[in-house]
């Protein structure tokens, strides 16, 4: 063990100095000074040392009894355990360590106390018998049934002549079996008839039933099939209730003011073809002699959604550009949420928004098809269609002359007019004359001259049209003459579909010769007569 010592730190200008003290011998106690512990319970007192590498311990109390207590040494450490507590060790405990010629000690104090359970609330019966005289001859007993609950003597001096009231008590807890027992309180004044022999004491007694009562409890309610309803749905709820005499069953519903409305005195309650109204607390309420206990049932009759309608502005055949506004509405309970979907070919829904409104800014032709808003909540679900019709003016109109627009008398001519992939637009082949317009028979825009005539040069023209707007095309067919050769050709009106994807097979010699054709062509009388020549 090092003695004094002393360091010294240069530093610059400043010196330190730094001394470490030897360690004296301490002693030191847990709990410090003092404990509360209760009776039953365990407690331990610790004692260790400082400043002593191999301490001794012993401890005992300030006036010398017994421990009641297990010592535990352990190096600088002693430890005395008291386990279970008694009033035995309700003393102050003296801790004393020696080292070498060195003696330390210590005290702490253990105080105790017993408090371990809730009080509790004892009923007892007592029998009182009044204006007794001599009182050291009265005997009581106290009977429930057959069996004696407490029986007393009155053995006392009388130090003077009065009447005295005498009573027995005992603690009584009623039971459900106790009842229809009687309570007996009986009492006998031991006295003697002057010329009797035998001992025929004076006996009173007093009788009393038991009724045992007990409050309705433990109230509850069983709901078949569910406490979430929907419209038109039926439940049955059971109540149950304990007590003595066993509760009476009433069903209420609470309504809005807090007030109850009876409703049934049944404890099975059954409502039918329920409506939103129906929604709200039901309370079963247990009702006996003594009291009554309730349990409240909350029933949500939930509308499917219905009535669901779809209103489009400004219409659901709409111009390619413009805007739609499509609203959805919907009735049910809880208040349905809103789907809108756009339904794809295979049929599946593709979800668009939650809002009420759909609105879609310059529609594209591929924007047509069918949209579908769905109201849903937890009762169901509820579907309505529109179909959107996104129109386009018809375009890319190619008008064209096969084999070429100069051709011989006789050879085969085919004029065809097609438009672009624009649905829902009418195609009208015409041949411009003298006369006025002729409009020819064409199949899906196409129009065959199987021998060409002479005749059959001049302007065609090709209108396509749909309700959006319209286009014109046309070209100059130019037919060179042999010698005679005059079939008669008398063109039929009709009216004619575009359905582009079913021309001709030759689709790029035709955009070919489009090109070459002119696409304004006018019509010239002076031509016309040069063609024939
Ligand atoms: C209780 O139920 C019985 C039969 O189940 C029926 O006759 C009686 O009317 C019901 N009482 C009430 C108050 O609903
Ligand atoms: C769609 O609704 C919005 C908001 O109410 C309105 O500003 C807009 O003009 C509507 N569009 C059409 C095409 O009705
Ligand atoms: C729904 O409406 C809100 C506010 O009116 C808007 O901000 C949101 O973009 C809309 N959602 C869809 C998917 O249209």
């Amino acid at each position: 063990m090092p003695g004094k010592m002393a360091m010294i730190f240069g530093a610059s200008n400043i010196l330190w100095i730094v001394f470490a003290a030897s360690q004296a011998f301490k002693i030191e106690t847990s709990p410090e000074s003092r404990t509360l512990v209760q009776i039953g319970d365990s407690v331990s007192l610790m004692c260790s040392t400082t400043g002593c590498e191999a301490p001794s311990f012993s401890w005992r109390t300030q006036i010398d009894s017994p421990l009641n207590a297990k010592v535990r040494n352990e190096g600088t450490k002693s430890t005395l355990t008291m386990d279970p507590v008694s009033f035995e060790n309700e003393h102050s405990y003296l801790c004393t360590a020696t080292c070498g010629s060195k003696k330390e000690e210590k005290e702490i104090k253990v105080d105790v106390y017993s408090f371990p359970k809730d009080p509790e609330i004892q009923l007892s019966v007592k029998c009182v018998v009044p204006d007794v005289y001599p009182f050291d001859r009265l005997e009581v007993e106290l009977l429930k049934g057959d069996s004696r609950m407490k029986h007393q003597e009155f053995l006392e001096d009388m130090e003077r002549k009065s009447l005295e009231t005498k009573s027995l008590e005992v603690a009584f807890t009623p039971t459900l079996e106790d009842t229809g027992k009687a309570l007996v309180c009986r009492a006998q004044l031991h006295m003697f008839e002057t010329d009797s022999e035998e001992a025929s004491p004076k006996e009173r007694e007093t009788y009393r039933e038991l009724q045992v009562y007990i409050l309705p409890k433990n109230t509850a309610i069983h709901v078949h099939p569910s406490t979430s309803l929907q419209e038109g749905d039926s439940v049955t709820m059971t109540c149950s209730s304990e007590g003595l005499p066993a509760p009476e069953i009433f069903w209420n519903k609470k309504l809005d003011n807090g007030d109850l409305q009876l409703l049934s005195g049944n404890a099975t309650l059954t409502l039918i073809a329920m409506k939103v109204e129906d929604s709200g607390i039901y309370v079963c309420q247990g009702v006996n002699v003594i009291g009554a206990n309730g349990k409240e049932i909350e029933l949500i009759v939930k509308v499917a959604p219905t009535d669901t309608t779809v209103s489009v502005n400004p219409s659901a055949v709409l111009e390619e550009g413009s805007s739609v506004n499509m609203t959805c509405t919907t009735r049910g309970l809880p208040s349905p949420k809103i789907l809108w979907s756009r339904q794809l070919s295979n049929g599946d829904l593709q979800p668009l928004s939650e809002n009420t409104t759909l609105t879609l800014i310059s529609t594209k032709m591929e924007d047509s098809g069918i949209y579908v808003c769905e109201g849903i909540n937890e009762a169901g679900r509820s579907r309505k269609e529109v179909e959107l019709i996104i129109q386009v003016a018809p375009k890319d109109i190619q008008l064209t002359a096969f084999p070429s627009e100069s051709v011989k008398e006789g050879d085969m001519v085919i004029i065809s007019c097609t438009c672009g992939n624009v649905p829902e637009t009418w195609i009208i082949l015409k041949k411009k004359t003298e006369m006025g317009d002729t409009v020819l028979k064409s199949i899906d825009g196409a129009y065959t001259i199987h021998k060409v005539q002479l005749e059959d040069a001049g302007v065609y023209e090709c209108e396509s049209k749909n309700k959006v707007g319209s286009e014109l095309r046309s070209l100059t067919l130019d037919v060179k003459g042999r010698e005679n050769n005059k079939d008669y050709f008398s063109p039929e009106l009709l009216v004619l579909y575009c359905i582009s994807f079913l021309i001709i097979p030759a689709i790029g010699m035709i955009i070919y010769f489009a090109r070459k054709a002119n696409m304004k062509g006018s019509y010239s009388l002076v031509d016309a007569q040069k063609s024939k020549v």
